[in-house]
């Protein structure tokens, strides 16, 4: 079934048009890489599809499972199934790790059945997703992302991300500043994703996350166009070439 569809969608950021007529789609249990180089639009487009404050949609339209998300608030949309996780995790004093996923945790349960896990089992999941992600028992008591690595604070998004259950993850850059051990372990997360029959959106610079996690379509943004649009095969093109060869491609006339 299809989960996201983003329809000929032009966004407009602090007056200047960013996203100049991107569409793609995601379906259930697939793994669909958005790539392109700094700059491009790939977590613009992120932040519309949650509809972050100050992107505004000039035309086209975003649909989930469909309907369209453009009139509804990101709490709306985040409660439909729609996750993202952002390529700069903020930190939040005051906000204990284990208070916020115990809150997770009791808001998807409300979501189908209106009973709280016991303890216990609340413990167990989470250090079953603790353990999954790479960090440990000592986090839980830390407060939301302060003073965690840069690789760390990718592994708090995805231990939400697992505990939270969305429908579809938007995952922004996943992969950057971790380890190759992080690499692997983000790459088996994002593969049990798949396989549960989530839809993933995952957006990456290089391709070297996708030597781990064959994504089913591929595609490039490039200067808030979509320049290509494929298989694998693409991704392979770029880890040894770079993206050189989008220049002549779409949007060089328009700057
Ligand atoms: N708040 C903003 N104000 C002005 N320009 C912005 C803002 N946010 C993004 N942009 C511009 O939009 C373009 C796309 O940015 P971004 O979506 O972050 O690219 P990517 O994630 O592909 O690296 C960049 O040229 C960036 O400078
Ligand atoms: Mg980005």
């Amino acid at each position: 079934m299809m989960l996201l569809k983003v329809v000929d969608l032009h966004v407009e950021v602090a007056g200047v048009e960013v996203l100049k007529g991107v569409s793609l789609d995601v379906r259930e249990g697939e793994i669909h890489a958005l790539m392109g180089p700094n700059g491009s639009g790939k977590s613009t487009l992120a932040y519309t599809i949650l509809g972050r404050e100050g992107y505004l949609v000039k035309s086209g339209d975003i649909l989930f499972e469909g309907r369209s998300v453009l009139g509804l608030s990101t709490d709306e949309r985040a409660r439909l199934g729609i996750f993202l996780a952002l390529q700069e995790p903020p930190q939040i004093p005051g906000l204990r790790l284990s208070p916020f996923l115990n809150a997770i945790i009791n808001k998807r349960l409300c979501r189908k059945e209106l009973n709280k896990l016991p303890p216990p089992q609340v413990l167990a999941e989470v250090g079953k997703a603790l353990q999954a992600v790479g960090l440990s028992r000592p986090h839980l008591s830390r407060e939301l992302n302060m003073g965690f690595s840069g690789g760390e604070k990718k592994r708090s998004e995805l231990l939400q991300a697992i505990l939270l259950k969305p429908k579809l993850l938007i995952l922004d850059e996943p992969d950057s500043g971790l380890d190759a051990d992080g690499v692997k372990a983000v790459a088996r997360i994002i593969n049990s994703f798949k396989q549960e029959g989530k839809g993933v959106l995952l957006i990456t610079h290089y391709a070297r996350l996708l030597k781990h996690v064959p994504p089913d379509e591929v595609t490039v943004l490039y200067r808030g166009k979509v320049a290509v649009r494929g298989g694998p095969e693409i991704a392979e093109r770029i880890d040894s070439e770079g993206y050189s060869f989008l220049n002549g491609s779409v949007g060089k006339d328009e700057h």
